[in-house]
């Protein structure tokens, strides 16, 4: 076992749908699940391509409601490659004895390899061994080659080799009884002698789609031209070639693909472009060395050094490594947001909700264009937002819990809890804090690159306009001469309302009314003193701003409303301590997994809003989002005497009382917990680093990795347990590193150069790159501030600092 592969032997049916999801290969446009090549949708495979942003919207009748959702559709399947010898069966993973089967994703170069032997029914044994690839550096393409040896047989060899447009939207068990139909006009066609295309529409969001693959036959060294049998099967279409073995002779077949759509920039018509990108792509080998290349440089800027143990360093590499194929460069031009589950299965119907809050810090410290993109994304959406909060009678703009194609609200009304098998009312789209999220992550993206072009040209107006929705949400409440805000979900959805009402929604919810209080404070700033007069002036011009609305933000950000125990731990919400108290111990006794304890309380007849029970963290976000001086300022502005003292208090009671059903949680606690309890932190930690990897919530990777729980748990390495933070033109390093995770090296982007950041017990070293035209970086580690030129070191301790100019090059990511 290396930290770059991930080896899986043999074949486990029950395992399949893991594997397929971690052994995913894309690159930000295009990702394809790691299903082998022969096997079609079947309860154990599923072959799913996705492109990011093609979503589409289907009706279904559920449960006496006909309910309109957009998914994120599957694409036709351009894997679709099989063979046979003579006129035997075509191979599938179970018509044959498998004598040995082994699947490797190389990370570092982003391949999936396949080596099988197997004996077939006529006792001849043969050996297969497949690479994969979707091109890193160009986004349309795709490769799959597949060699065959004849061990011990003569007998001619037949590949069928094409794309398979008989696929639905049927990843996830939970959704089947949903439409998912989203394809229709499929059409085919052999477009030159060694390729065939196949194209088809969505139906409602109108994309065509279309896919083409140019198949070559080689036998030993050599390229042979065997006859081309055309082959269409309703929505497939292949083509059939044979060529001659004898034993210890090879056929490899070379399939190169071209995916395109009609939402692709730069480009004519969709089936055009896919036939005219495999006329001129180059050879298997050859698209693969620029494929490697453009893999090294990826890992150049997101390679995290890590000398811990083997497993751990797996773990981060195959974390980065995902992200990297979820959101690219590719993805920067294509108007998408962060899909939760990646592009690698179909759960929450490749939604985005506020899970860009975990992974752009990451992004912005090495590829900050993309942050961008993805901010721009939410930007692109702001007048479906305002519609949003129009329609409920209030102002500014309402961002949604769920947001897909035109950013439309796309949470789903009703859900299916398979423990009982009842579809019960979801009010989880009163999650109004995403809009919290979305301005949080438009502030700090602009306190660490200093981009005031997009904060004046694009973030200030989302701030304020999100700003000015919570204003109008929050009412003032005489009697406490106090704003309020009610009915609304907080990042714990188990509480949705209070126990025995109808009215969703639940009040003053601590991490949203204090997190508006923050926003308040931004918002009042940006429009005063961040912005430059009159982009200030124009903007209040545009948006129709009137000094009293941001002296009500002010007042606000005094006389928000936070609820607390009388024991000076804040509240979830106002009355979540008169709840019951859950029996943790007999749920634990009882079930094997609580993580979904929701289902499980369901399941029994019971009511998660009953308990003081929280599926995730929710108070502690704020201990998550927020320095502890920040908390302390904010509360104390708004009357409340918080202490630092109270902030363990605090952990230890939610800590308690939370079940851990989203991989999110524990991200936030070993945050939470890093300054206090480094143990418990590095707990949390390594569970959260392994939770898709380890499939820790059960059963749910199989339909989509949980793209923020893999990234905030690399963060924790870098921002939390490095303390690495770029803000106001410093680059800041406030390290608890836990001695066990070894040392750590990383190279972020800072003010466009690269610069090196190793952590390693107590001192941090940090090496700029050297060349002329760089300016001169400000570094601060505790009482030591160094302004750092280029190509210089400097060894801080937590002591002391040691600048050592162009000192020793520090140890690289490699010999680590
Ligand atoms: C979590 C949310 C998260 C969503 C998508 C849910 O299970 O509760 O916080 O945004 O998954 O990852």
């Amino acid at each position: 076992m290396t930290a770059w592969e991930l080896l899986f032997e043999g074949f486990d049916p029950a395992d399949e749908g893991r594997r397929e999801a971690l052994c995913v290969v894309g690159n930000g446009y295009l990702a394809t699940r790691g299903a082998a090549p022969e096997s079609v949708a079947d309860g154990v495979h599923y072959p799913g391509t996705y492109v990011a942003g093609c979503y589409n919207r289907v009706t279904s009748r559920i449960a006496g409601h006909d309910i309109e959702d957009e998914s994120m559709v599957n694409l036709p399947n351009w894997l679709l490659l099989t063979f046979r010898i003579d006129d035997g069966p075509w191979f599938a993973p179970d018509s044959a004895e498998l004598l040995e089967h082994e699947q490797e994703l190389d990370m570092e170069r982003g391949l999936l390899l396949r080596r099988l032997r197997f004996r077939d029914a006529r006792g001849r044994t043969t050996r297969l061994v497949q690479r994969r690839f979707v091109h890193l550096g160009s986004p349309h393409l795709a490769g799959l080659e597949t060699t065959i040896v004849a061990e011990d047989w003569s007998g001619r060899l037949t590949f069928r080799s094409g794309i398979d447009g008989r696929i639905t939207n049927a990843g996830v068990a939970r959704y089947r009884a949903l439409n998912g139909r989203h394809l229709i006009e499929h059409g085919t066609e052999e477009a030159r002698p060694d390729t065939v295309l196949l194209h088809a529409r969505t139906s409602q969001s109108g994309i065509l789609v279309a896919e083409a693959c140019r198949s070559t036959v080689w036998c030993d060294a050599e390229v042979v031209e065997p006859t081309r049998t055309l082959c269409r099967q309703d929505d497939l279409i292949a083509q059939q070639m044979s060529v001659d073995l004898t034993p210890g002779r090879q056929a490899r077949l070379e399939k190169i693909v071209s995916v395109h759509t009609s939402r692709d920039l730069a480009a004519t018509e969709p089936r055009e472009e896919a036939v005219g990108d495999l006329a001129d792509a180059a050879g298997f080998d050859d698209l693969l060395a620029t494929h490697v290349l453009a893999w090294d440089q990826v890992w150049s800027r997101y390679r995290c050094g890590l000398s811990a143990d083997v497993e751990a360093r797996q773990a981060v590499n195959l974390n980065l490594f995902h992200l990297a194929q979820t959101l690219s460069t590719h993805t920067a031009d294509l108007d998408v947001g962060v899909p939760a589950r990646g592009l690698h299965g179909e759960a929450y119907r490749g939604h985005v909700f506020w899970d860009e809050l975990f992974v752009l810090p990451t992004i912005t410290l090495r590829t900050p264009h993309l942050t961008r993109s993805l901010l721009l994304y939410r930007h692109r959406r702001l007048p479906q937002a305002r519609l949003a909060a129009r329609r409920e009678g209030l102002t500014g703009a309402m961002y949604p819990w769920q947001s897909g194609s035109n950013g439309r609200e796309e949470s789903q009304f009703m859900h299916l809890n398979p423990e009982s098998g009842r579809w019960l009312r979801d009010d989880t789209h009163l999650q109004r804090h995403i809009g919290i999220a979305i301005a949080y992550n438009v502030w700090h993206y602009y306190q660490a690159t200093g981009d005031e072009e997009f904060l004046s040209s694009f973030g200030a107006e989302m701030i304020l306009e999100i700003t000015r929705f919570f204003a109008s949400l929050a009412r003032y409440d005489h009697g406490r001469d106090r704003y309020v805000i009610r009915g609304v979900v907080g990042p714990d959805e188990y509480h949705t309302a209070y126990p025995g009402s109808d009215r969703p929604g639940i009040d003053n919810h601590a991490y949203t009314n204090i997190m508006t209080a923050w926003l308040c404070r931004v918002a009042v700033d940006v429009v005063t003193t961040v912005l430059p007069t009159e982009r200030g002036d124009e903007l209040m011009e545009t948006l129709r701003l009137r000094h009293r609305e941001i002296d009500r933000w002010r007042r606000m950000s005094r006389k928000l409303f936070v609820p607390f125990h009388d024991d000076g731990v804040i509240s979830q919400f106002e009355g979540y301590e008169r709840l019951a108290e859950l029996d943790w111990d007999d749920y634990r006794r009882r079930y094997p997994d609580i993580h979904r304890l929701d289902r499980i309380l369901e399941a029994e007849g019971r009511d998660p809003n009953d308990f003081q029970a929280s599926k995730q963290a929710d108070v502690l976000m704020l201990f998550y989002l927020l320095s502890s001086d920040e908390l302390i300022e904010i509360l104390r502005d708004l009357g409340y005497d918080f202490t630092g003292e109270q902030i363990p208090k605090n952990i230890e009671y939610y800590l308690g009382r939370t079940s851990h059903g989203s991989t999110l949680s524990s991200v936030v606690h070993a945050w939470v917990l890093a300054r206090s309890h480094r143990a418990r932190a590095v707990e949390f930690f390594d569970r959260a680093i392994v939770s898709d990897l380890h499939d820790v919530q059960k059963g749910t990777t199989q339909e989509g990795i949980h793209l923020a729980g893999m990234v905030g748990g690399v963060d924790l390495l870098q921002r939390c347990f490095a303390g690495i933070e770029v803000r106001e033109g410093v680059l800041r390093l406030d390290p608890h590193w836990p001695a066990e995770l070894g040392v750590l090296e990383l190279t972020i982007r800072y003010h466009h150069q690269p610069v090196l950041v190793r952590v390693s017990g107590r001192t941090v070293t940090v090496r700029t790159a050297p060349g002329p035209r760089r300016p001169a970086i400000r570094c601060v580690c505790g009482p030591e501030s160094v302004l750092l030129g280029p190509g210089e070191t400097v060894h801080f301790s937590t002591r002391a600092a040691s600048h050592a100019g162009r000192g020793p090059t520090p140890a690289s990511a490699d010999e680590l």
